[in-house]
């Protein structure tokens, strides 16, 4: 059985797409079979991007062409969803992954969000499955070594990994693939965290 992992936030536009496309591009790289699952289909989502090129290299589905026999092929399935799910739809979401990742931002609003949205799902039972990801963090400073601490104390699973904001990530949305694969003197730092998270998931 594929171990499945689901992607979602409490706000939208928080970096989910570019965490499900990166994350299934290290976990190939790693030697992972991945399956990326987009079921979210408007302009920002993964099976965009993965059309706008043709050259990622794990194949990317659209929710309704996920055929359950197939999906024996492979042994990790990501999931990116749209941002703000229904509750419902929230609830069917913890209980047929095994992990689910919520990128945050270091925002206030937005950390605010994510503690609404562990708090939900503790009440659902999923919370030893949650795990925060820290994401588009200022490659400065230390606010997201404080807010990962400070989120730790109030008992959320928070990944140790940082992922720092780095255009490239912008740059390869825009062409259609993985920022280790765009021109951009920071584009190695930003496959780098994406390498080093993928290890402490999988
Ligand atoms: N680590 C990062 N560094 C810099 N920019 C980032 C990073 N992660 C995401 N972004 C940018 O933030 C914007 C939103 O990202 P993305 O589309 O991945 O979010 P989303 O949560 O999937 O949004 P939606 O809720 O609309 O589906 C995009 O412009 C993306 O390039
Ligand atoms: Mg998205």
């Amino acid at each position: 059985m594929a171990r499945v992992a689901a992607i979602t936030s409490e706000k939208g536009g928080v970096g989910k797409s570019t965490l499900a496309v990166h994350l299934a591009g290290a976990a190939h790289a790693q030697g992972h079979n991945v399956l990326l699952v987009d079921e979210d289909g408007r302009v920002g989502s993964s099976l965009r991007w993965a059309q706008r090129a043709g050259a990622l290299p794990f194949p990317v589905v659209a929710a309704d062409d996920v055929k359950p026999k197939k999906l024996a092929a492979f042994d990790l399935v990501l999931i990116d969803t749209e941002g703000r799910p229904r509750r419902k739809d929230l609830r069917q979401l913890a209980e047929r992954a095994d992990l689910i990742l919520v990128p945050s931002g270091v925002s206030p609003l937005e950390v605010d969000a994510t503690r609404e949205l562990l708090d939900f799902l503790t009440e659902e039972g999923a919370a030893r499955q949650s795990r925060v990801i820290l994401t588009r963090v200022p490659p400065v400073g230390h606010a997201a070594e404080v807010l990962r601490e400070d989120l730790r104390e109030g008992g959320v699973t928070v990944c140790n990994t940082l992922v720092r904001s780095y255009l490239a990530y912008q740059r390869a949305a825009e062409l259609g693939v993985l920022a280790r694969d765009v021109r951009d003197p920071r584009a190695l730092a930003a496959w780098a965290d994406i390498e080093t998270l993928s290890r402490e998931l999988w």
